[in-house]
């Protein structure tokens, strides 16, 4: 056996619209991205979508988007990716990070609160592995601070929230369609809103300073022949080059028709490790997971002889990860580094297993043969 602990799931569909953007030889910016943008925000519930190169650069621009004073704060779980917390370096500002709740392994709301000052001007929750920071009681509290809420989701895609999806909680969310997460274009991602407002520049912030459809204005060079300023355009915001481009839009197209098919599959094979791993000693899951209520990027467990199960498991052909070494241990970050130690410690005892669509049933049960053979031997 030879088990990838991500893999995407590629099919027909998104070769078909790779095809027809070659036939159509247009494969920059152009038109299967608006497609793909008006689709997503539909998708998620959100009134305005933006297509860009990454989850990264969508949380650049959101924090770019409020202008805030250079020096000011961001609060950030410890727990994620280093891009959360380096788009609050990209912007001048300062994260302070915060420790894990030790259930959820989400952002921990008290300590949340308790690292909070007045230099604080946003705050961006994660949705670690895909399960829901409790939206309903960070809203309010942010709100009534004045702090502005970036919600990273990089790890959901369409989960609801006790009645609203991720991503439409905050002012903005970021999405990726990065090679492993739920659905992909390669690399990618997608930023959306429900104030227009916020995105009045946006299109142009992600196209070196261009608010610009050529598309557009390339169906029409030849019938607007009295104007001879069709190429023009004004350069009024710094822009970076960011945007989505059509071959992305194409397969991110046919990723989402196939998105619930996925998610469910996704959702089988965690009730199966969920069951599977019940009567293993000194296993426990990552996470109270739902796969019935929302659709999760990552399944992990907590072991406690974590680097001998992880070698045993990679000698037996099953790969594994740790997601992650909390931020506020990074050397990058360490200057930021406030109190985390809950997460500090309890990150060694995490192991991330394979979860993938094409994931066989056999295969799963041979990843939970292999933790039980290690457990009890
Ligand atoms: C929590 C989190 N935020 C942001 C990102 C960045 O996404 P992208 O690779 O699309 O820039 C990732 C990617 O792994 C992530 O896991």
């Amino acid at each position: 056996m030879n088990i990838r602990l991500f893999k995407p799931s590629l099919g027909q569909q998104e070769l078909d619209n790779i095809k027809d953007a070659f036939e159509r030889s247009w494969i920059g910016l152009g038109p299967r991205v608006n497609e793909f943008e008006e689709k997503w925000a539909k998708f998620v519930g959100a009134k305005q979508a933006v297509g860009l190169n990454s989850a990264t650069a969508a949380l650049h621009l959101a924090m770019r988007i409020f202008g805030f004073p250079r020096g000011k704060k961001v609060l950030v779980p410890s727990l994620t990716f280093s891009a959360t917390a380096s788009a609050i370096l990209y912007n001048d500002l300062i994260p302070v990070f915060v420790d894990s709740d030790p259930v959820t392994l989400g952002m921990d709301l008290e300590d949340m609160k308790n690292k909070y000052d007045e230099d604080c001007v946003a705050v961006i929750p994660v949705h670690y592995c895909g399960h829901p920071v409790p939206m309903d009681e960070l809203m309010p509290w942010a709100r009534e601070k004045g702090l502005k809420v970036i919600e990273d989701c990089a790890h959901t895609s369409g989960s609801n929230y006790k009645g609203k999806n991720l991503g439409t909680w905050g002012d903005i969310g970021c999405f990726s369609f990065e090679e492993k997460k739920l659905m992909t274009t390669g690399d990618g991602g997608m930023m959306v809103t429900n104030q227009p407002e916020l995105f009045k520049n946006v299109k142009a912030m992600r196209w070196v300073g261009i608010d610009k459809d050529n598309w557009k204005t390339s169906q029409a060079y030849t019938q607007a022949n009295k104007d001879a300023m069709h190429w023009f355009y004004e350069i009024n915001v710094l822009g970076y080059k960011y945007n989505m481009n059509d071959l992305a839009a194409s397969i991110g197209l046919g990723q989402l028709e196939r998105l619930p098919e996925m998610n469910a599959r996704r959702s089988e094979i965690i009730k199966q490790y969920m069951e599977g791993i019940q009567d293993i000693e000194g296993v426990e899951p990552l996470l109270p997971y739902e796969p019935d209520k929302y659709v999760y990027q990552m399944f992990g467990i907590r072991a406690e002889k974590r680097d001998d199960l992880m070698i045993h498991l990679k000698s037996q052909g099953v790969a594994t990860g740790c997601h992650y070494t909390p931020l506020s241990m990074q050397p990058l970050f360490k200057p930021y580094a406030g109190d985390c130690s809950y997460i500090e410690r309890e990150h060694n005892k995490f192991i991330t297993l394979p979860l993938h669509v094409d994931l066989a049933d056999e295969e799963v049960a041979y990843v939970m043969e292999k933790i039980r053979e290690f457990e009890h031997r």
